[in-house]
């Protein structure tokens, strides 16, 4: 069976979601992301959620959210960065579509990151050095899920997104069909 979906994963701040808008228009697909997903499930925030529930519940809640995805076609899935964290997941992702993960070097990361503080797990006193960390604890899991890499650093959100649709085409022709 051929990829249903375009699933993009990736660190935050790695363009996941303005990425992921633009690559689904270009296809005609729908955009769908998993944060935005969870905040509605959860009826709060992520930060919120976060603050009164712990990070173990908000990992549940994405395990739940990517199961309620199964079956679904035509659509870019963005990701939350951390979706990676677990088996199951990893897993799941795969077998949604085609998997591609975004990457940029950390000091781009560390620039985009900070231009926003809605990031509850950035809110730490060395940003950059949790940045250094966490990217450390996820690559190899991003690489192991993703079927092609993007290193999002110095194109233009635009560029990748038609870097993106185009590999997804060329590798499955069929996948914009019923
Ligand atoms: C997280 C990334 C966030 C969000 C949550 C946890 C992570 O999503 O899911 O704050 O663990 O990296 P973005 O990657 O869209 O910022």
């Amino acid at each position: 069976m051929f990829p249903q979906n375009i699933v993009l994963i990736g660190f935050m701040g790695t363009g996941k979601s303005s990425i992921g808008k633009r690559a689904a228009r270009i296809l005609g697909f729908r955009f769908v992301d998993t944060d935005h997903l969870i905040t509605e499930r959860a009826g709060m925030e992520i930060l919120r959620s976060l603050h009164l529930h712990g990070e173990a519940h908000f990992r549940d809640l994405e395990t739940e959210t990517l199961r309620a995805l199964e079956n679904t076609s035509h659509q870019v899935v963005a990701t939350g960065g951390g979706i990676v964290l677990r088996e199951e997941n990893r897993r799941q992702l795969r077998s949604l579509g085609f998997t591609v993960a975004l990457t940029a070097r950390e000091d781009v990361l560390f620039e985009r990151v900070s231009r926003n503080t809605k990031r509850p797990l950035l809110q730490t006193a060395d940003p950059q050095g949790t940045i250094h960390k966490m990217v450390q604890e996820r690559a190899a899991l991003y690489a192991e899920t993703a079927q092609f890499l993007v290193d999002t650093s110095d194109l233009g959100q635009q560029a990748l997104a038609e870097l993106i649709a185009h590999e997804a085409l060329s590798r499955f022709p069929s996948i914009t069909s019923t």
